[in-house]
């Protein structure tokens, strides 16, 4: 049945081209059809079209003994009214099959078929033979020999087109259509022949924003991926306005929040994954995701899982306060946004995980960032990421970029920016930011010398100075030069004493000092000066009881 829907998509293509040419047709000026009425009386007497006497009488479906596929149909369009022809030879629609309307010479079909995908176009001659098939020849190539099918009448017919400029696609289940922007569909009928979920997606072209869909003339739904259970014959239209949308490369960082009305043009979908959350994306990014999900599956086995997209500010804070309540306060800010300052909050920012498949055929979910984090996934991720720019992804939280993007390394987190083209010149270049992207230049390197100590390991170190970066990346023009450690004697008893003073009931172990090089910009924060080098500014940080580093002071 699957082959079957895709040959009866290749019809469905074939509306499309219709559906293009009549949009031609009237955007032709009136001034041309003036004319043509003028030049009427002198030109020649059209000679009566030649009747054909020949009936091609043989419509339906048909298939040969190595299952390629055939359909013919007329189709009574007043544009372009004639015989449909879709050919699948092969396996996959994408790439392998044609359609097109063949013009009728005696009782032969002939003409050129274009594929759907790259594959040019093939020019075939269809004949009737005998009693029970069809012969269809491509020209210098292979001739099939094609019997009908045995399939019932479709008895639920299901139309979907456009109002104002928009595609639509579907798919048969629940699962995502794939849409190619390549190949947009505006229009197509679907021959349903038992009941069954259907998914139809609508998506806006540039300057319009989806609406709603309408089934049989009435409100249906504002949601622009809908699944509905086909059971009897209707017309659904998806409804285009023009509008502006959502900015697919809205920088959403700790100095800059969620845009005022962000919500009054965001299209999501919301989908269940396998842990059984809800996860609501924006549409676009999450038709993006699919076909990444995809490809890792098929081309990697890799079993992509949505973890967590968009985010309601109250949801966003839920996030805060459990990741405090679990992994400490530090940890929290070196990975959790802000309400109202999180990316996540755009629909746009997409948080993965995956599943391992087990010997008997069950999967396991690697959920947890402990569990993600794991050096035997260092591999996974690595393939993820190498793939994300090819769909319009990019990963957002780099290593060795916390001072920027504000947040520690996150395999996971992924951002759509609706441009291959954009993400792969973004991720081409390792390090590179959003940020550092939309300003027009990346940040100068960093000089980080953390040697010389023989109290704290290097992990120790990193950990201290990736929470002094993640708060440097909050100061607003700052640029940040170097870091380094100050050496042990900073971890006196004195300094101890001072940090402990600092904080009421706190009972730090140790003290840490570390000394940034920045400059400021223009208009830093209220105690700096603007357009400044500061040099050796210091930070101090101490250790709790559970073995974590606060900064606890900073300052010159
Ligand atoms: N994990 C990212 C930073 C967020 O909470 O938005
Ligand atoms: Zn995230």
């Amino acid at each position: 049945m699957k082959k079957l829907m895709s040959l009866l998509l290749i019809i469905a293509i074939v509306f499309v081209m219709v559906a293009c040419k009549k949009q031609e047709k009237t955007e032709e000026p009136e001034q041309k059809q003036e004319q043509t009425q003028e030049s009427e009386p002198e030109s020649e007497p059209e000679p009566e079209p030649e009747q054909t006497t020949v009936e091609w009488t043989r419509q339906g479906i048909y298939e040969d003994e190595a299952g390629n596929m055939l359909s013919v149909v007329w189709m009574d369009d007043e544009d372009a009214s004639g015989w449909y022809v879709g050919v699948m030879l092969g396996e996959d629609p994408t790439e392998d099959s044609y359609g097109g309307v063949l013009p009728q010479e005696g009782n032969t079909l002939r003409g050129a078929l274009p594929s759907s995908g790259n594959n040019g176009e093939l020019t075939v001659t269809i004949s009737e033979e005998g009693e029970d098939g069809l012969l269809l020849a491509v020209e210098a190539g292979e001739t099939y020999h094609f019997t009908p099918m045995g399939i019932d009448e479709a008895s639920i017919q299901v139309t979907i087109n456009t109002e104002g400029w928009g595609n639509i696609d579907y798919a048969e289940g629940d699962t995502a259509p794939e849409f190619d922007p390549e190949f947009p569909f505006q229009s197509a009928d679907i021959s349903v022949f038992e009941p069954g979920n259907y998914t139809f997606a609508a998506w806006p072209q540039d300057g319009y924003v989806f609406v709603k869909w309408t089934k049989n003339g009435e409100d249906f739904s504002t949601e622009p991926q809908i699944t509905v259970y086909l059971d009897e014959s209707a017309d659904f239209i998806a409804v285009f306005e023009e509008g502006e949308g959502i900015d697919y490369l809205a920088l959403v960082n700790k100095l800059n929040p969620l845009p005022d009305g962000w919500e009054d043009s965001l299209e999501t979908v919301t989908i269940t994954n396998s842990e059984g959350d809800e996860v609501e994306v924006e549409a676009k990014a999450y038709a993006a995701y699919e076909q990444l999900r995809i490809d890792m599956e098929e081309n990697d086995g890799i079993y992509l899982e949505l973890d967590s997209a968009r985010r309601s500010v109250a949801a966003q804070q839920q996030i805060m306060d459990d990741f405090t309540e679990k992994y400490g306060a530090d940890y929290a800010a070196k990975t959790v946004a802000q309400p109202g300052y999180s990316e996540h909050h755009t629909g746009l920012a997409l948080d993965l995980y995956f599943k391992i498949k087990n010997e008997d055929g069950t999967f396991t979910d690697v959920y947890y960032n402990e569990d993600m984090e794991k050096p035997e996934y260092t591999g996974i991720w690595d393939a993820i990421h190498a793939k994300l720019a090819d769909y319009g992804f990019i990963l957002r939280y780099l290593e060795g970029k916390e001072h920027i993007t504000g947040y520690r390394y996150e395999p996971w987190h992924i951002r759509y920016v609706d441009s291959v083209d954009i993400a792969q010149e973004i991720m081409s270049q390792p390090g590179l930011t959003l940020e550092e992207y939309l300003a027009g230049a990346s940040a100068p390197e960093v000089e980080i010398d953390l040697a010389g100590s023989e109290l704290y390991t290097e992990e120790e170190l990193n950990d201290a100075m990736l929470a002094v970066k993640c708060k440097f990346a909050a100061w607003k023009g700052c640029e940040l030069h170097a870091i380094r450690y100050a050496g042990d004697e900073a971890n006196n008893e004195e300094n101890l004493a001072w940090l402990n003073s600092l904080v009421e009931g706190a009972e730090y172990t140790q003290a840490m000092e570390l000394l940034m090089d920045f400059s400021t910009g223009e208009t830093p924060l209220e105690t700096m000066e603007p357009d400044h080098d500061y040099t050796a500014y210091e930070w101090w940080l101490a250790r709790t009881t559970d073995g974590d580093w606060e900064i606890v002071s900073y300052g010159y």
